[in-house]
């Protein structure tokens, strides 16, 4: 063998090695999908499982089987021997088709992770996660794993497509390196113990658990012999394709005490939390053996001040505590479910329940704040708060439309029209990252329903600059917006949700408006930002063709839904202005008639308040502020009747509803999707802009609402914080404005001076 040949052959033995060892190619090499033991139904493809199972019929939103999945817990178990030598690095990676808690010689490890894995279809794989359990591991003795498994988003989860429709599966496993550079692993196979057998004696996410501590068996995951209700786990013999999960986890945070405990009815206790969120309620509690104490949660509160659990709908949301009667104080927060509620409603406790006894967990996906909002507008401040709680509140490992009803879905409509608040509040990078991979390539779909197929990369684009993660989704949004043209060849679209849940006087009817706009409104702003897409990715020929497209489809906009006499499109409603204003669908001949017709509109017909859904409401900031009109603006967004945002917050809410109503139809009270009404906070009225994708260069330009005494705004942004400052002193504002140092940043006035900002700048106007 001649010298070149050997050295291509050592290389190539390299990167051999080196892909075998790489971690991402080994997390969970030689696993075994595992489950009950006797379970002989290995299904897990959503046909074949369907079939396994029997499905015969959808009741409500819930599959009827002839062979309903277990709605109880099961756990597995591994004692296991590691080696007399120091341990250097140990890592467990784990998933299952059903969520999961993992833990070690007794513990659970990380205590505050709740609803893992994250969900997606099975077709498509399973998300696992790994975990370094170096600290926990005892060298020279036995160890024990241990891993819960609950259904999860099973059988009776409603309508998203990819449900984990099989019998519960886990596979795991555990690396061991020592210090002398030799290893250990342990597996899931058929070594391992398996049971039914526990405190959780049923739980489902909308239904709450049951968790009966006189069933507990507190040695299970310690490193002894057990035999007694367990039995040798059934190895199947395949499952899912194992994903490493890079998205945040879903955690319990923000523990809040309540702010009132009222005994409403003998031993009913009604307990107000002050913040309506997606949680679980932590309890503690002294009693018999078998005291059954009840936790039930809404989102409303009955005239009778006992809960009102009307938005949950067919969601029981009922948590169940059996107590041991240990003597001492037993504690108790659920696992494997999680409410949206502000109250809860305690029944079968025994003795007083003081506010020591009682508190409230947020459960949301890890995402990091970016920004922090204030200014003299009570209102607006409480906008901003209340988009805050309905974003987390509907994080979980997919961004759900709502978290306290029998629903919880992925909901790509009401996620578009968010999705520019997100980026601007929170960190969403590996969020939407996983969300964009996991939604693969949906080629039907109106716009308003999935457009989000090429809006979530472009805003993502725009608002952290990392092009390739983002722009690597171009193909997917090339053949999504090719099949939407071969659909619908001439842009005007017939069918959709249009401006979904514009104010409807809380019935039935109304929930879709302006469909037609909407539809080919939203069609012309894809299909240009697939053209930028293009442009970006160096695909040339396809730049051209979808600027192409998108300006026939802006023509087709025009002439199709353009009235000239009266200088208004559609119906003529906000909605119908806004969003071609917004998208640059005007001609500049008509802009400003336009511009005046939606003023008039709002000014005499509307009473100066919101007639907009989640499009219009999601657009309405910007477009008013770029008129200036910002003043009016604020006396929609402030006025306190209905409808409006004012209107929520008279009534108490502490987050966004679905409609604009307090009751009616179908009203959840926290909904994210209206949230996209406060993106404008940031964008226009503290005005930070990225002036270039990834805010290479930055447009910083205020507006300055006559009613508002100060503001001071932070976003953060991937070259550091820009903060805008400013006061209102007698007939004078005092601007601060800091920006990133090396970031090139235009300061724009409203009296048309632009100034340099170069990392800080104080102006008088
Ligand atoms: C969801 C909404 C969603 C709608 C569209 C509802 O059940 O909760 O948020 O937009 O369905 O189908």
């Amino acid at each position: 063998m001649d010298l070149k040949v050997l050295r291509a052959v050592i290389l190539l033995l390299m990167i051999q090695g080196w892909i075998m060892s790489s971690p991402a190619a080994d997390w969970l090499k030689d696993a075994k999908w595992i489950g009950e033991s006797g379970e002989t139904n290995f299904a897990w493809r959503l046909k074949d499982a369907e079939l396994a199972l029997g499905v015969t019929g959808v009741k409500g939103h819930r599959l009827v089987l002839t062979r309903p999945l277990p709605k109880d817990c099961l756990r597995f178990r591994k004692v296991f021997p590691l080696a007399g030598k120091p341990i250097v690095k140990a890592t467990v990676a784990v998933t299952g088709l059903g969520f999961y808690e993992l833990w070690l010689n007794g513990r659970k490890v990380d205590p505050l992770r709740i609803l893992s894995p994250a969900m997606t279809d099975p077709e498509i794989g399973a998300y696992y996660d790994t975990y370094d359990v170096h600290a926990e591991l005892k060298s020279g003795e036995k160890n024990a794993l241990g891993v819960w498994l609950a259904p999860g988003y099973s059988d009776d989860f409603s309508r998203y497509g990819a449900r984990w429709l099989a019998p519960q599966r886990m596979i795991l496993r555990m690396d061991v390196q020592y210090s002398d550079g030799t290893k250990d692993s342990v597996i899931s196979d058929d070594s391992w113990q398996s049971s039914r057998r526990g405190p959780i004696r049923e739980v489902g996410i909308y239904r709450g658990e049951t968790y009966d501590a006189t069933m507990e068996q507190p040695d299970w995951s310690l490193p002894v012999d057990i035999v007694d209700g367990w039995a040798r786990a059934c190895v199947f013999p395949d499952g899912p394709k194992p994903i490493k999960s890079e998205m945040p986890s879903v955690r319990m945070s923000d523990p809040r005490p309540s702010i009132s405990i009222h005994e409403t009815d003998r031993g009913v206790y009604t307990i107000d939390f002050g913040q309506n969120r997606a949680g679980v309620v932590w309890i503690r509690a002294k009693g018999a053996r078998g005291t059954r104490i009840v936790i039930k949660t809404s989102e409303l509160l009955g005239q009778n001040g006992r809960i009102d659990p009307w938005t949950n709908r067919d969601a029981r949301s009922t948590d169940t505590f059996v107590l041991a009667g240990t003597g001492k104080q037993e504690t108790y927060v659920p696992r494997f479910t999680y409410h949206g509620f502000r109250y809860a409603e305690i029944s079968g406790y025994p003795g007083k329940l003081t506010e020591n006894d009682i508190k409230a967990y947020a459960v949301h996906a890890d995402v990091k704040h970016t920004a922090s909002f204030l200014c003299s507008d009570e209102t607006l401040n409480w906008l901003h708060g209340a988009a805050t709680w309905s974003m987390l509140s509907n994080f979980v490992s997919f961004p759900t439309d709502c978290c306290m009803r029998d629903e919880r879905t992925a909901c790509r409509m009401d996620s578009q029209a968010y999705e520019d608040a997100a980026c601007q509040f929170f960190d969403m990078r590996s969020y939407y990252a996983k969300w964009l991979d996991e939604g693969g390539l949906p080629t039907r779909g109106n716009p308003d329903w999935t457009g989000d197929v090429v809006t979530l990369p472009h805003r993502l684009w725009w608002h952290y600059g990392e092009e390739k993660p983002f722009l690597a989704r171009y193909p997917a949004a090339k053949s999504y917006v090719g099949a939407l043209l071969k659909e619908c060849p001439d842009g005007v679209w017939r069918k959709g949700f249009g401006d979904w849940c514009a104010p409807n006087n809380g019935t039935w009817k109304g929930y879709f408006n302006d469909v037609e706009l909407v539809n080919s409104a939203i069609f012309c702003k894809i299909v240009g930002e697939t053209a930028e897409l293009a442009e970006r990715v160096a695909e040339n020929t396809d730049a051209k063709w979808f600027r192409a497209a998108a300006e026939l489809a802006r023509e087709a906009f025009h002439r199709t839904f353009y009235h000239p006499e009266s200088a208004t499109y559609g119906d003529g409603s906000q909605t119908t202005a806004v969003l071609p204003l917004a998208f640059g669908l005007v001609p500049a001949d008509c802009r400003q008639n336009v511009a005046e017709s939606l003023i008039r509109r709002i000014r005499q017909v509307d009473g100066k308040k919101l007639d907009t859904g989640i499009y219009g409401t999601r657009y309405i900031g910007e477009v008013l502020c770029d008129l200036g009109e910002v003043d009016l603006l604020l006396e929609m967004y402030t006025q306190p009747d209905y409808p409006g945002f004012g209107y929520m917050k008279s009534c108490g809410a502490t987050t966004l509803w679905e409609q604009w109503r307090f009751k009616g139809g179908m009203n959840s009270h926290n909904h994210a999707m209206f949230a996209g009404g406060a993106s404008w906070l940031y964008s226009h009225l503290a005005g930070i802009r990225p002036d270039r994708p990834g805010y290479a260069s930055i447009l910083v330009q205020p507006v300055f609402p006559k009613k508002l005494n100060f503001l001071n705004a932070r976003r953060r942004t991937p070259h550091g914080d820009v903060t805008v400052d400013w006061k209102r002193v007698g007939s004078e504002i005092n601007l601060r404005v800091v920006a990133p140092n090396e970031v090139p940043t235009r300061l724009k006035l409203p009296d048309g001076r632009v100034l340099d900002v170069k990392g800080c700048i104080q102006v008088r106007i």
